[in-house]
């Protein structure tokens, strides 16, 4: 067991909770951040009974003041914390010529924000201990400007990836990194209930290796993109897309 601390945005369901699992199956003890405050805290039992590797946080990345605040719990518990993974992410599919100001905010602040946040606090955290590990998770759409997924979100995501840039610029002379990794479609329970059956066979069948994506390899480049080694990997976008989008 190594002594280093990461905290996984979004980590209730989905990849971030596999993102958690990982890094937890990699030694390290992981935060489980979400707005989703019990499922979280249920996968942190499962993942450490006594919650000594593993705890749950409640945090909207929305707000930048629980950045704060789980930084400074985290200090507290665990000394230090080592790796920022910004993974939480929604979107609400609506064609572009009538998304409301509304739904266009609420995507950005999810989807978005949360990175400026995550970043900022974590960054500076990290900069002030020379050494740290960001890693945001975007997506295919935020590169090829996607289509199931909204425009707003699609926007978001390419944001990030711009996002990922200046903040590995910013923050590199002090060791810290910030690199993206941008997944196509992902054989997992959300894609499954928000994709028809034959909408999703059709998506299939556009993937060069005609398969949807594993979330535990996306989860093995994060911690991969985490390691001390990964030093000299800054400012990339990692694709993860079965040969949908190749540049
Ligand atoms: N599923 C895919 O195929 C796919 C593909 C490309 C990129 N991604 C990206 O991967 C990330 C995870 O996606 P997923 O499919 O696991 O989604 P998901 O909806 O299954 O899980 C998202 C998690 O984020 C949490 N969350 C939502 N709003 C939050 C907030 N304001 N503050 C804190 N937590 C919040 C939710 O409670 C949930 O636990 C997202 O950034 C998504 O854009 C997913």
């Amino acid at each position: 067991m190594s002594n280093r601390v990461v905290i996984v945005t979004g980590a209730a369901r989905g990849l971030g909770a596999v993102v958690a699992q990982q890094f937890h199956r990699a030694g390290y003890k992981v935060a489980l951040a979400d707005i989703a405050f019990d499922a979280a805290q249920a996968l942190a039992v499962e993942l450490s009974a006594d919650q000594s590797t593993a705890c749950a946080i409640r945090l909207d990345v929305t707000r930048k003041e629980d950045f704060v605040e789980a930084r400074d719990a985290l200090i507290s518990r665990w000394g230090h914390v080592d790796v920022l993974v910004n993974n939480a992410g929604a979107s609400k599919v609506v064609p572009v010529m009538e998304i409301t100001a509304e739904q266009f905010d609420q995507v950005i602040d999810i989807n978005l924000r949360s990175v400026l946040f995550g970043c900022q606090v974590f960054g500076q955290y990290f900069a002030s201990r020379g050494v740290g590990r960001i890693v945001n998770i975007a997506s295919l759409a935020g590169q090829n400007g996607g289509s199931a997924t909204g425009a707003h979100y699609a926007a978001a995501k390419g944001g990030a990836i711009t996002l990922t840039k200046v903040f590995a610029r910013d923050l590199a002379a002090q060791g810290v990194t910030v690199n993206a990794i941008s997944p196509g479609p992902l054989d997992l329970p959300i894609v499954h209930e928000s994709v028809p059956a034959d909408k999703l066979d059709k998506v299939v069948s556009s993937i060069p290796v005609g398969r949807l994506g594993s979330a535990d390899y996306v989860a093995q480049v994060a911690v991969l993109l985490a390691s001390g080694d990964a030093y000299f990997a800054n400012g990339a976008c990692w694709d993860v897309n079965g040969g949908l989008y190749m540049r």
